[in-house]
């Protein structure tokens, strides 16, 4: 009885189409797949190195943009994904219309992608992916898949000041804060702030930086699994292309820094 009501359940999923929801400052939308297959923008698409799928990948897919009226390169967007990933997108890399250029593929129920890997879903029912990434630094953590929503908010500052270095914060500590908002905080907290419930608070209790000795933590970052392996682990490694290692240095004052103002800002309460 439980497996047939499964059957129902599964094959209800397929026959129906998926809802995009686009909250926008200047109103909200609903977009169903067919709507977004259908869109006279819509085009097919060829991504050369797929993030997710690490092959090359065919798409129907729209201009990002396309869906974005009345949004401004300074406003900032979130894409959420259904499992509480939460990539934070600058507006301007979403709608410009030189360099990397962002697309949002659409799964067609009636050919539905690959899974992601065995026994796992596809990326869809819709999936950020980019032609020509690398023009514009664009990192893993922008291609967002299994995404349901994109939301206008204000920028993280503003959002969530618990994350900010001190005012008098060196460059390398504020590259770093940066560094972590493009990298970081699509999975993870810090000192509570931020939308993801993916990864473990990164300064509450304890920072990594605190606990990590010697060059443990750039090891972990690197690649987590080369530190403490398990099957279910799902923190992917960083490479060099990612992060280069100046940059591993600037994220990891970073995350020193807010260890630091952690307790000042505690003590001054
Ligand atoms: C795709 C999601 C994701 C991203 C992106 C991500 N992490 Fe993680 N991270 C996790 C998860 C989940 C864990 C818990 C361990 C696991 O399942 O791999 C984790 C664990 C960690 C830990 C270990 C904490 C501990 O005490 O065991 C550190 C340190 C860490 N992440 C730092 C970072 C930093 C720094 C970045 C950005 C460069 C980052 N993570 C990006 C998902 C992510």
């Amino acid at each position: 009885m439980k497996a047939l009501f499964l059957a129902l359940l599964i094959m209800g999923g397929t026959a129906q189409a998926a809802q995009l929801e686009v909250q926008l400052n200047g109103g909200q939308r609903s977009w169903s797949s067919s709507e977004l297959l259908g869109h006279p923008q819509a085009r097919d698409i060829q991504i050369d190195e797929d993030v997710s799928y690490k092959q090359p990948m065919r798409y129907r897919a729209v201009p990002m943009s396309a869906l974005l009226d009345g949004v401004n390169a300074g406003d900032h967007l979130q894409a959420v994904a259904l499992d509480g990933f939460a990539a934070e997108l600058p507006a301007a890399t979403l709608l410009a219309r030189e360099g990397a250029k962002a697309w949002l593929a659409i799964e067609d129920p009636q050919h539905p992608w690959p899974p992601l890997a065995k026994g796992k879903p596809s990326a869809g029912p819709f999936y950020l992916v980019w032609t020509d990434p690398a023009a514009s630094q664009i990192g893993p953590e922008q291609w967002p898949f299994q995404v349901a929503q994109i939301r206008q908010l204000a920028a993280v500052e503003q959002r969530f000041p618990a994350l900010l270095p001190a005012a008098d914060a060196s460059a390398e500590v504020r590259t770093g804060f940066a560094l972590y908002q493009k990298n970081c905080m699509a999975c993870h907290r810090l000192n509570g702030a931020g939308d993801s419930e993916f990864g473990p608070d990164l300064n509450i209790p304890h920072n990594p930086t605190e606990y990590f000795t010697g060059d443990f933590l750039r090891q972990y970052i690197r690649n987590p699994q080369s530190l403490r392996r398990w099957p279910q682990g799902r923190m992917p490694g960083f490479t060099q292309q990612v992060l280069s290692e100046q940059e591993l240095t600037e994220l990891i004052a970073y995350l020193a820094h807010m260890a630091d103002i952690r307790d000042q800002r505690s003590e001054s309460q």
